[in-house]
Order: C-alpha cells, then sequence, then structure tokens
C-alpha cells in the first residue's frame, strides 16, 4: 500500500495546489484494474470519458473535448484567433503557450487590488481570444461578471479557465450565460479532482467549436491509465465535494494561521486552494530559510508578477500541522528579538 501523505522527512509541497487527500480511491483502483490491459489502445475509453464528464458538467457530448490539461487546450483554441490576450498578474500558462505558438499575446493589468483597472482594452477584437482564469492563479480572485461580459461582447472567443471552480463561492459561468461560440470553459482534473498527475482536462465549449478544435488533437491523445483514472473519479464524484469541504474548511483555518503568527503584512481572501501572503520585508529571507529547514516548499510568487508575495496550498492535515509548527517557531523566536519587537508593536 502507497502512502497518501508525505512523512516528515519528506517535502510538505505547498507550491503546487495538489490534492490534500491523496487521488480518489475509485481512480486508483480502475488504474490498478487496467494496468493487465496496457497491450491494448484504449479503444471506446475516450467515449465514456467524454460521456461521463458531460454528465458531470451538464452539457451535452457533443460539446466535450478531453485534452492533455490546459496546455493542449490553450495551444488548440489558440487557432481560433490571431492575437491572445490575458490579465497581470496572471497564469502564466497562456502567455508560454502562446510564444510557443508563435502568436502575440498582449497583457490587461490588474490594479493593487487585483482587479481590472478600467473597461476592458478598448482594441480587444474579433480576431482575439481572452484567458481568463476564474478564480485567478495567482491572485486567487474572481472579477466581476459585468468586467467579464463587457470582455466577451468585444473578443471573438473567451477561454474561462475554471481549474479552481470547485472551491469558489461563484458558481460556473456555465449556469449564468447562455453559451454562444465565442465561449469557451476549462475544467482541469488537477485540483479538486485530486488526479493532477494525469494530465488530462475538458474543453467545453459549442458543439460546432469544439467539432472544429478535435482534429487539432492528435490520435488518441489521451492514454488508458488517465482515461480510467478519470473514469473512476467521475463513478465517484463525492470525493470532489469531500474535497472541496476540506479545503474551504482549511483555508479559512489557514488565512487565520498567517494573520495570528505575526509574520505577515497583507494576507488576501482567497477563492481556490491556496492562500496569497506577503510576509514583512524585514523577516522575508529569514522565513525563506525556516520553511526550507523544514522542508516545506511554498510557491514564491515573483516569477507570476507578485514580487515579495508567497502562494501557499491548502495541505493534508499533517503538512499543515508541520506549517504550523514551523511559523510559530520563527514568530517566537523572532519576538525575543528586540528590534522586531519593537517593529511589529510600532
Ligand atoms: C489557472 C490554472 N489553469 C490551469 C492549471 C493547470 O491545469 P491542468 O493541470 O488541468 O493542466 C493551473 C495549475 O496550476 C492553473 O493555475
Amino acid at each position: 500500500m502507497v502512502a497518501a501523505h508525505p512523512s516528515a522527512d519528506e517535502d510538505a509541497l505547498l507550491d503546487w495546489n495538489e490534492s490534500p487527500l491523496g487521488p480518489p480511491p475509485l481512480a486508483v483502483k480502475r488504474v490498478i484494474d487496467a494496468a493487465e490491459r496496457l497491450h491494448r489502445y484504449p479503444r471506446g475509453l475516450m467515449e465514456e470519458v467524454t460521456e461521463l464528464a458531460a454528465e458531470h458538467f451538464g452539457v451535452t457530448p457533443q460539446r466535450v473535448l478531453l485534452t492533455a490539461g490546459v496546455d493542449e487546450a490553450i495551444d488548440i483554441t489558440l487557432s481560433l484567433a490571431k492575437r491572445a490576450w490575458g490579465v497581470q498578474p496572471g497564469f502564466d500558462g497562456y502567455p508560454v503557450r502562446t510564444a510557443a505558438n508563435g502568436k502575440p499575446f498582449h497583457s490587461i493589468r490588474l490594479g493593487p487590488d487585483w482587479q481590472p483597472l478600467a473597461e476592458p482594452p478598448c482594441y480587444i477584437n474579433i480576431h482575439d481570444i481572452v484567458y481568463l482564469a476564474q478564480p485567478g492563479n495567482p491572485t486567487g480572485n474572481l472579477h466581476s461578471d459585468t468586467w467579464i461580459d463587457a470582455v466577451r461582447e468585444q473578443a471573438g472567443y473567451v477561454f474561462i479557465d475554471e481549474t479552481y471552480q470547485e472551491f469558489s463561492s461563484r458558481p460556473s459561468i456555465l449556469t449564468r450565460v447562455v453559451p454562444d461560440c465565442g465561449l469557451l470553459v476549462y475544467r482541469s482534473f488537477s485540483k479538486a479532482a485530486g488526479l493532477a498527475g494525469i494530465r488530462l482536462g475538458c474543453l467545453i465549449g459549442e458543439a460546432p467549436v469544439i467539432e472544429a478544435l478535435e482534429p487539432r488533437r492528435r490520435f488518441m491523445p489521451i492514454d488508458a491509465i488517465s482515461l480510467h483514472a478519470a473514469a473512476g473519479l467521475l463513478e465517484e464524484p463525492e470525493f470532489m465535494l469531500r474535497l472541496r469541504e476540506f479545503v474551504v474548511h482549511q483555508r479559512a483555518g489557514l488565512v487565520d494561521l498567517l494573520l495570528h503568527s505575526g509574520l505577515f503584512n497583507e494576507v488576501r481572501p482567497s477563492e481556490t486552494n491556496f492562500v496569497l501572503a506577503k510576509p514583512h520585508p524585514t523577516i522575508a529571507g529569514e522565513l525563506n530559510r525556516v520553511l526550507a529547514d523544514d522542508l516545506i516548499r511554498v510557491k514564491d510568487c515573483a516569477a507570476v508578477g507578485l514580487p515579495g508575495w508567497l502562494r501557499i496550498s491548502i495541505g493534508s492535515e499533517p503538512d499543515q500541522a508541520r506549517l504550523h509548527q514551523c511559523l510559530d517557531r520563527l514568530s517566537s523566536s523572532l519576538s525575543a528579538t528586540p528590534c522586531y519587537r519593537e517593529e511589529s508593536e510600532s
């Protein structure tokens, strides 16, 4: 039996927003059972998982395209437009894939509250595709429906990336708008579904757009192991509810812990399975050092447009306890330091 959670001498992985509850048990069972048939092509499995996913997301199978993660979804949807847009700070996968596909990428700058500063830029037009993660990464927040609708009015295509949707207080855009050919929605199996290791996602759009995109995928692009894991998950969707409940509950606890540690200047509310926090500049180096000593990995957001901020995933209970102990130890040692005490009291 493989341990679901790392032991104390392994790294606590709080940097990539993975499942704090391990993988879905039925997915594991289906993968093990499928191992005996690895000499076969995944005949019929794409259809099976497409139908299960369609049922799960409440759409027809003709509106669903399975992709090898968000990267393949971005690659094939870029074929619909001449240019791509995204918010900054925002998910780095959009500019990276756009550059790899040889197309220009333009940024829409967010303000200090990580919201758009104004109406969507007037030069977004029907030849463009706009990539928006809702909730966002690294910001963990949502933009207003009004702003998103304004973008949809201008752009040829809007790709709403709902990778973190299950953790959000706002329902999927699919429940709110009458879909049209310009709207594409991406759902990941990596976060609430606990299957980051299989690299499978689901692109949802109007049937003619999905039909036009389908030939852009490779032949049988998703392997049998990934498809069996996804089928197992979709046959046991209660796992996602359990994971969502765990994350939403523990997220409040993590925000509380960070706020009361006295180590952070700012902690932002989150709609995702991670929390953004900005250490006091004077202790940021020391914080990095103690986290590294305790083998706790968090994401430094400098590379994704938020210098000075850390992104901390909601981890398993043991991993969160490790983080708690680490922060407590640092707080205690710093409060014994006269200059730190004076600064935090002022
Ligand atoms: C906004 C966003 N979209 C997509 C992904 C990756 O999705 P997938 O694992 O389904 O490719 C991530 C991963 O961190 C993400 O933050």
